[in-house]
C-alpha cells in the first residue's frame, strides 16, 4: 500500500473572526476584513509552498447581505480594491482565480472586476484559488438543479456535480473553520459530504502559517474511511489469538 497523502489536495476555509478581531482593537469591523485580507494573502503563499493544489474560501456568503448597510458597502469596496492590489501578485505566484457564487447580485463594475481578475490569471497552474463570494452551499444545489432541468437532464449525484459551481476541482479534502464557531454557515454542502472538518479558535486576521500547519497535521492523522472499515484499508492491526484456556 502507498504511504496515506499527508498534504491535504484541496483545503476550503470558512475565514471567520474578522469583525471580533477589529472589534477588540476598538476599531471598525471593515478594519478586521482588511487584515483579513493579509492573512488569506500569507494563506494562499503558505499553501503554494506546502504542495496543496486548491484552496477554496469563504468571503462573502448569500445571508452576509443582512449585516449593517455601512459593512456591506465597506466589503465590497474592499474586494475592488483587493482585486486591484493582489492580481499582479497572484499572477507572479502561478495563482489562478476563480469567483464562485451568484453574480446577479453584484454590481456591474464588480462583475466586470471579476471576470478580468479570472482572464488574467487564467493560463496559471501552481495553485488555484476559489473565493465564494455572494456564495451560499444551498444556492448552489438550487443552481445546479436548475441548469439541469433546463437541459433536460435527469438530477442524478454525476450530473449535479458536474452542474454544481465547483465542478471544475475535486471536493475538499479538508475543511477548516477558524474564528471559534463549529457550524458550516451555508459553506460547501454538498462538496464537503467526506471532507475532514478542523475548528480553530484563531481569529482569521491570526490564523498564520504555524495554525495551518497544524491543520495538516491534525488532517495527516484522521483515518479517511468512506463509509469502509479501517480493515478495509489495511489498517487494522490482526486481531489478538485467542488465550490459552489455563483452568
Ligand atoms: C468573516 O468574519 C468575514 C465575513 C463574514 C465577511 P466576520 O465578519 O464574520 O467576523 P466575526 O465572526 O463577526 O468576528
Ligand atoms: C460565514 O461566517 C461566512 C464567511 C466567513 C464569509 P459568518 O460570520 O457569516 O457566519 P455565522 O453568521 O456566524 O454563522
Ligand atoms: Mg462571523
Amino acid at each position: 500500500m502507498s504511504a496515506p497523502r499527508t498534504v491535504p489536495h484541496h483545503i476550503a476555509i470558512v475565514m471567520d473572526g474578522n469583525g471580533r478581531w477589529a472589534t477588540r482593537r476598538f476599531l471598525p469591523r471593515v478594519a478586521g476584513h482588511k487584515q483579513g485580507v493579509e492573512s488569506l494573502r500569507r494563506c494562499v503563499k503558505a499553501c503554494a509552498d506546502r504542495g496543496v493544489a486548491v484552496l477554496t474560501v469563504f468571503a462573502f456568503s448569500s445571508e452576509n447581505w443582512n449585516r449593517p448597510q455601512d459593512e456591506v458597502s465597506g466589503l465590497m469596496e474592499l474586494l475592488v480594491l483587493a482585486l486591484g492590489r493582489e492580481v499582479p501578485r497572484l499572477q507572479a505566484d502561478g495563482v489562478r482565480l476563480h469567483f464562485v457564487g451568484e453574480r446577479q447580485g453584484l454590481s456591474e463594475r464588480i462583475r466586470s472586476g471579476l471576470a478580468q481578475a479570472e482572464a488574467a490569471t487564467a493560463h496559471n497552474t501552481r495553485l488555484v484559488l476559489n473565493v465564494c463570494f455572494n456564495y451560499g452551499g444551498r444556492w448552489d444545489v438550487a443552481q445546479a438543479a436548475a441548469k439541469l432541468a433546463a437541459q433536460g437532464l435527469p438530477p442524478t449525484e454525476l450530473n449535479l456535480d458536474r452542474a454544481m459551481a465547483l465542478a471544475h476541482v475535486p471536493d475538499p479534502d479538508l475543511f477548516i473553520r477558524t474564528g471559534g464557531e463549529q457550524r458550516m454557515s451555508n459553506f460547501l454542502l454538498w462538496q464537503s459530504a467526506y471532507s475532514e472538518l478542523f475548528f480553530s479558535d484563531r481569529l482569521w486576521p491570526d490564523f498564520d502559517e504555524a495554525a495551518l500547519d497544524e491543520a495538516i497535521a491534525a488532517f495527516g492523522r484522521r483515518e479517511r474511511r468512506f463509509g469502509q472499515t479501517s480493515a478495509q484499508l489495511g489498517n487494522e492491526a490482526a486481531p489478538a489469538a485467542p488465550r490459552q484456556q489455563t483452568a
